[in-house]
């Protein structure tokens, strides 16, 4: 009779995931069968903790990369829900552990496989002067990893060969660099292109204006060049004030 409504059950159950002995995580999505949860950022996760069998403790932990999750009360004993909303990047790769608290030999564990393409969009405006150094970048944190990166002025890939452009990446963005710029060769629009294998590509533009060069004065000799100036003018003054004095006195 047990198995006949057990047998049921266990088709009915969402998911299953790695577990040992007495617990076992039940979830939406449903796992791999290495407990690998394959979602998306903004999505939402939930894991169900089950306990079977009757242990004398009953208390359960969760644990995210080893770090203990807060329970409320009501949800610790014999079974235990946490709900993953909304899945963020620093999502990606975490574990999430299902424990008897007397014993954390009796664990289930499951990881999220975060998938995300890189956050870009939009257009920005950069002004600067000539001669000043031009940076822009682009973030291109993806799982999967960016198939390929490029970057393109006025519609055509940057020849890295002149202009003095320098390209970096550095896995988290890449970036354009000219050191001094000029504005025959660098003004224009910028377009960073990030491809993923999975969501395709992903872009941002940039309006780059090189304004004419102002020139900067040194602000202290500037100061100390009104001053005196001030004083010339003061002295002339007094003394002109004296000779008019002198001359009414007569
Ligand atoms: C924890 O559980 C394991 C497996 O059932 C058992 O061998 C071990 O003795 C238990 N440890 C404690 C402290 O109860
Ligand atoms: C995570 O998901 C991506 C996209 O489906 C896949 O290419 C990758 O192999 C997965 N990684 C793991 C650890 O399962
Ligand atoms: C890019 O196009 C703009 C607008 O047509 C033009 O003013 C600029 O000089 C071009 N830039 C380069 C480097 O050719």
């Amino acid at each position: 009779m047990k198995l006949m409504v057990s047998i049921p059950l266990l088709f009915l159950l969402p998911s299953y995931a790695s577990q040992t002995s007495v617990i076992r995580i039940d979830s939406t999505p449903i796992p791999s069968t290495e407990g690998v949860i394959q979602t998306e950022t903004q999505e939402t996760v939930s894991l169900l903790c089950i306990l079977s069998g009757t242990p004398d403790d009953k208390e359960l932990v969760w644990l995210r990369n080893g770090a203990m999750i807060k329970l409320d009360d009501g949800n610790k004993e014999n079974g235990s829900s946490v709900c993953i909303h909304p899945v963020i990047h620093e999502d990606e790769g975490a574990t999430f552990t299902c424990q008897l608290k007397s014993n954390s030999s009796h664990s289930a564990s499951v990881t999220l496989n975060v998938t995300y393409h890189a956050d870009l969009n939009g257009t920005e405006e950069v002004t600067l002067e000539e001669e000043e150094s031009l940076n822009l970048q682009c973030d291109m944190r993806a799982n999967p990893l960016v198939t390929s990166v490029t970057w393109k002025l006025n519609g055509t890939i940057v020849d890295l060969s002149t202009g003095g452009f320098i390209i970096s990446n550095d896995g988290f963005n890449t970036k354009l660099h000219v050191k001094r710029v000029d504005r025959s060769l660098h003004e224009g629009e910028y377009q960073c292109t990030v491809t993923s294998p999975v969501y395709g590509d992903r872009n941002k533009i940039f309006h780059v204006t090189v304004t004419d060069k102002t020139i900067k004065f040194p602000l202290v000799p500037m100061i100390a060049g009104l001053v005196v100036v001030g004083l010339t003018a003061l002295l002339a003054i007094v003394s002109r004030w004296r000779m008019i004095a002198r001359c009414c006195k007569k």
